[in-house]
């Protein structure tokens, strides 16, 4: 059983990444943790705890955490995600209260509770709260198992800015000090997962299992196509955040390599960019897994059965 924390900003991907967790036997999930990115906080949290009671796991702690980044002005993505960040299916406000505390002392205490090397990060948002956590507490960064996060991009360039992927971009002082903590890191960036398209077809399957959660599913990836659709073109919206659920429950579905990857903060032109030494052209020493690729087809496969599993 792989114990995680998923430090979140939902967002109808966020909370298909969440849900999938919900439904693998495989993962144990130990609290989630909102940070504002695609929402402002107070709505992330609500999210966070509208997806959980939806999965029929009320019981999981969610905590706040950081209300903005580092230095930056808070940078939103209602364009995207709809005025609650998670417009699309209908879904009750949280029954469940926010638990007491801070979301960065949930994690330092959280993986200081659990012996060395069993606790993971599945960061899907902004980066602000685990910079926190590491600065925090250093001791956590050798005894996390890792950090798992979608973020980034380099290849397949930028979403918000024409060289910078959203979750990097909102928070990049957080993304650099992160980076450079030294905590065992792998990326699923744009490369990865903009191959992901949800055509159709694909959020036909989660409708057809009938269920509240597939019905809810296929309702978030509906509202998203809308947006990346007309701005792309493709057969489907590209599905993000679940890729972290899918990489920690079959890395084997991913190709990447081990490389140096660095965050761009002065430059008002590409601020947030990561310069990912893919070749190998500087000496600058391997920080990430840095996925390029994953197969499609493995990926919703599994994420449909993961998801039939809720209740
Ligand atoms: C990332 O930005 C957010 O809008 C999504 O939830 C995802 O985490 C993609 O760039
Ligand atoms: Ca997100």
């Amino acid at each position: 059983l792989r114990k995680i924390i998923f430090d979140t900003d939902p967002g109808q991907d966020d909370a298909i990444a969440i849900l999938a967790a919900l439904g693998s036997p495989e993962l144990d999930v130990l609290g989630i943790v909102a940070v504002a990115g695609n929402v402002p906080l107070h709505l992330a949290a609500a999210n966070a705890r509208r997806i959980a009671e939806l999965a029929g796991r009320g019981d999981i702690p969610v905590h706040a955490g950081a209300e903005r980044p580092f230095l930056r002005p808070l940078v939103t993505a209602e364009h995207v995600h709809g005025e609650t960040g998670l417009d699309g299916p209908d879904l009750p406000p949280p029954a469940t209260a926010l638990r007491d505390g801070h979301g960065v002392d949930f994690i330092v205490d959280t993986v200081r509770a659990h012996p060395p090397k069993s606790v993971t990060i599945a960061a899907l948002g902004p980066l602000t709260n685990l910079a926190l956590a590491l600065l925090k507490a250093p001791d956590i960064a050798e005894r996390l198992q890792g950090v798992v996060m979608m973020g980034g991009a380099y290849f397949e360039v930028g979403n918000v800015t024409p060289t910078a992927e959203f979750n990097v971009y909102v928070d990049p002082e957080a993304a650099a000090s992160v980076f450079a903590s030294g905590v065992d890191l792998t990326l699923l960036p744009l490369d990865a997962t903009h191959g992901m398209h949800a055509t159709p077809a694909r959020i036909e399957a989660f409708r057809a299992l009938g269920t509240r959660a597939g019905a809810a599913v296929a309702a978030m990836l509906s509202f998203s196509e809308v947006y990346d659709l007309q701005k792309f073109g493709w057969d489907g919206a590209p599905l993000h955040d679940p890729c972290v659920t899918a990489f920690l429950l079959r890395p084997e579905l991913f190709e990447g390599r081990r490389v140096n990857v660095e965050v761009e903060t002065g430059s008002p032109l590409t601020r947030g960019m990561t310069v990912v030494d893919y070749w190998g052209v500087t000496e600058r020493p391997p920080n990430a897994f840095f996925v390029r690729s994953g197969d499609a087809d493995g990926f919703f496969a599994l994420l449909t059965e993961r998801i039939a599993r809720l209740a």
